[in-house]
């Protein structure tokens, strides 16, 4: 058995990736352990899914800050009080500056296939509703390294679904979570038993015996 990770999850927003995250380690298919979420808003109802499952919540206000870099800072002291393994952006809609410390522990999902409708403003339903306006006939969802640039780092697992002439951005939106549910969890045991290796922009799967 592998060491339980420590997680702390950013968000944003509703906060259904802090849940499935929840629903994972609940159902022992995620070996880790949320120590801290941290919030951009005081609105964000993620925060009412912490405090329902007992985690530990805290709130660093985007609006509160003027400049990236201290927002940032911000966030990584609360992280710091925690000792964190693991960063997860979980509808995190905000660019994170990295100190080296936490370099290659930072992972976000995006809900579609990076390198395309990726980048800033390209987030949650607008990502939907720019793949159906391009005639595309595959979406999917991708696990990341983050870096200092949006959506940018190494990829570790895209799934992909397919993209019906009658999907709405809402329709294709439950069709990519269903896969985000999976990929996110699979990422993050990976990482916890030390078989994801960075190597320049791209990340190997190691087997479990190669490692
Ligand atoms: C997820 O679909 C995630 O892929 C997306 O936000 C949704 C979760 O939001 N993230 C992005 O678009 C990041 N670029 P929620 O957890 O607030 O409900």
């Amino acid at each position: 058995m592998f060491k339980t990770i420590n997680l702390a999850v950013l968000i944003s927003g509703g906060g259904k990736t802090l849940q499935n995250l929840i629903d994972k380690i609940e159902d022992k298919t995620l070996n880790a352990k949320i120590q801290i979420v941290i919030s951009s808003s005081p609105d964000a109802y993620g925060l009412k899914r912490a405090e329902q499952n007992n985690i530990p919540a805290t709130i660093v206000n985007h609006s509160d800050y003027n400049s990236s870099e201290v927002f940032s800072n911000a966030i990584i002291k609360e992280i710091e009080k925690y000792p964190i393994d693991l960063i997860i952006l979980a509808g995190f809609m905000h660019l994170l500056r990295i100190p080296d410390k936490y370099s290659e522990k930072v992972m976000n999902i995006h809900p579609g296939l990076i390198p395309s409708f990726c980048g800033k403003g390209y987030y949650g339903h607008h990502v939907h509703k720019a793949v159906i306006e391009s005639g595309i006939k595959v979406s999917g969802c991708t696990v990341h390294f983050v870096d200092n640039e949006y959506d940018h780092g190494p990829i570790i697992i895209q799934r992909t679904v397919p993209v019906y002439e009658v999907d709405t951005p809402d329709t294709l939106a439950q069709r990519v979570f269903k896969e985000e549910c999976i990929a996110y969890p699979e990422a993050i045991n990976l990482f916890a038993e030390g078989r994801l290796k960075i190597e320049g922009r791209r990340v190997k799967i190691l087997s479990p015996t190669s490692k």
